[in-house]
């Protein structure tokens, strides 16, 4: 048997722990994989260790202490070193790649990074070997567990953003500072992390623009509901007219949409391409122990072999202007005259509408209505005009919405 394959762990928190615990376990089933038995040579936290000792005595660095530093500065170090590194870190891939993987490919060692988007899904070695010479046109889905328990939870219970929230955080699906999460922010990350492998091109978190979901009322998702539509908050990685457009926002989907059974902390990613048609992968996006068994299988494949090289192309424009269809929530004043008047404005800004709901009466009017796709920048410019009606009771509130049906 060849010699073990010593790893440095940087982190024993969550994930951490829970991957020096799978090491001790699985051991003996990666070495009859991989040809080499995996035992842990060194540990550094806060309270233990010292990172050049952990460094010295390794010959993979595994990062799990999140943050971009000193995790940035840990990371370059031991690709310097001539180490291959493993890391679960979002933000350090979406806001430093450029600086990583140019620091892997001169040292000619690998980084790999298959638990930082969608936990124990397998969406990274998918898109970057699976599919690595297939024309990737679109990758998107549902990339935070967190969001999509909380607004499972809204749908099913009627209750509020904080209420949910708050349950959230006392079962352990969203952190004490839960602000990365539901301002959108991580799976801004994740997104530009799969754009970058999808169209082999340098993203960074200033391409993604991105909005989350602490302005969803409870009445959208009712109202939703009766429309046979379901809110999740998606990531979107496509070409458009040339270019590149990344987003993140919450979206209404229709009742057949693969992405709309998806349930809980649960996350989901499709790949689009002409030639593949679509792949949908779905599974756990979170949790110590099925992160660390995405950490674990990033080592089998170090041991395994060679991993992609990362030349990026051509920088590709990114295109904020895109189009896209709305539900548009309006408190009105109930007198008549109001639908022609706001059918007026939409009309003069090109947008027709799919469907349209009354609801209430006196103080409780208000109209629910579906767009059909349209120009954001036209949208938004209807928007604000309606905002200015003087029959509007409060500010309107718009959500978009996937058209796309699928059989
Ligand atoms: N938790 C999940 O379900 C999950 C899922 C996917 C990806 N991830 C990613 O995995 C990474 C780790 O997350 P986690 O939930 O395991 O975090 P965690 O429970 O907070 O653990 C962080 C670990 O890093 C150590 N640490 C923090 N700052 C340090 C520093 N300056 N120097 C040395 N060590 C330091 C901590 O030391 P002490 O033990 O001394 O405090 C702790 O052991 C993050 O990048 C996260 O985004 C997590």
């Amino acid at each position: 048997m060849s010699e073990p394959a010593r790893i440095g762990l940087l982190g024993h928190g969550t994930v951490g722990g829970a991957f020096a615990d799978l090491v001790a376990e699985r051991a003996d089933a990666v070495a009859e994989i991989a040809g080499r038995r995996p035992e842990i040579s060194g540990i550094l936290r806060r309270s233990e260790g010292d990172f050049d000792e952990v460094l010295a005595s390794s010959d993979i660095v595994i990062e799990l202490i999140g943050g971009t530093e000193p995790a940035r500065e840990y990371v370059l170090r031991a690709l310097e070193a001539g180490k291959h590194v493993v890391t679960a870190n979002k933000q350090l891939v979406a806001q430093h790649g450029d600086e990583l993987f140019d620091a892997a490919r001169d040292a000619g060692v690998q980084l790999r990074f298959e638990a930082a988007v969608a936990g124990a899904v397998p969406v990274i070695r998918v898109i970057q070997e699976s599919l690595g010479a297939t024309e990737i046109a679109k990758v998107f889905g549902i990339v935070n567990g967190t969001t999509n328990f909380i607004l499972t939870e809204m749908a099913k219970t009627g209750a509020s953003f904080s209420d949910v929230l708050a349950r959230a955080q006392e079962l352990g699906y969203a952190e004490a500072d839960p602000t990365d999460d539901v301002s959108g922010a991580d799976a801004a990350a994740k997104m530009a992390i799969l754009a970058r492998l999808a169209f082999g091109t340098p993203v960074g978190l200033e391409d993604v623009s991105f909005e989350g979901i602490t302005d969803i009322q409870p009445d959208d998702l009712a109202y939703a509901k009766d429309l046979g539509l379901s809110l999740k908050l998606l990531g979107v990685a496509e070409r458009r007219e040339g270019g590149l457009s990344v987003r993140v926002f919450p979206c209404f989907l229709y009742g057949g949409h693969p992405l709309a059974p998806i349930e809980g902390p649960f996350n989901a990613v499709m790949v689009e391409a002409p030639a593949i048609t679509e792949i949908t992968m779905s599974g756990p996006g979170a949790g110590g122990l099925a992160t660390a068994t995405a950490v674990l299988g990033d080592v089998v494949s170090i041991l395994s072999g060679e991993a992609p090289v990362h030349v990026p192309g051509e920088r590709l424009e990114v295109v904020r202007d895109v189009a896209s269809s709305f539900y548009l929530h309006l408190e009105v004043a109930d007198r008549p005259g109001v639908l022609a008047a706001v059918a007026d404005v939409l009309g003069k800004n090109g947008i027709s509408v799919r469907s349209v709901v009354q609801r209430g009466t006196g103080q409780e009017a208000r109209l629910v209505m579906v767009m059909h796709e349209t120009p954001e920048r036209a949208f938004y410019s209807a928007l604000s005009e309606l905002a200015k009606l003087d029959f509007m009771r409060a500010t309107p509130r718009a959500i978009r919405v996937i058209e796309e049906e699928f059989v």
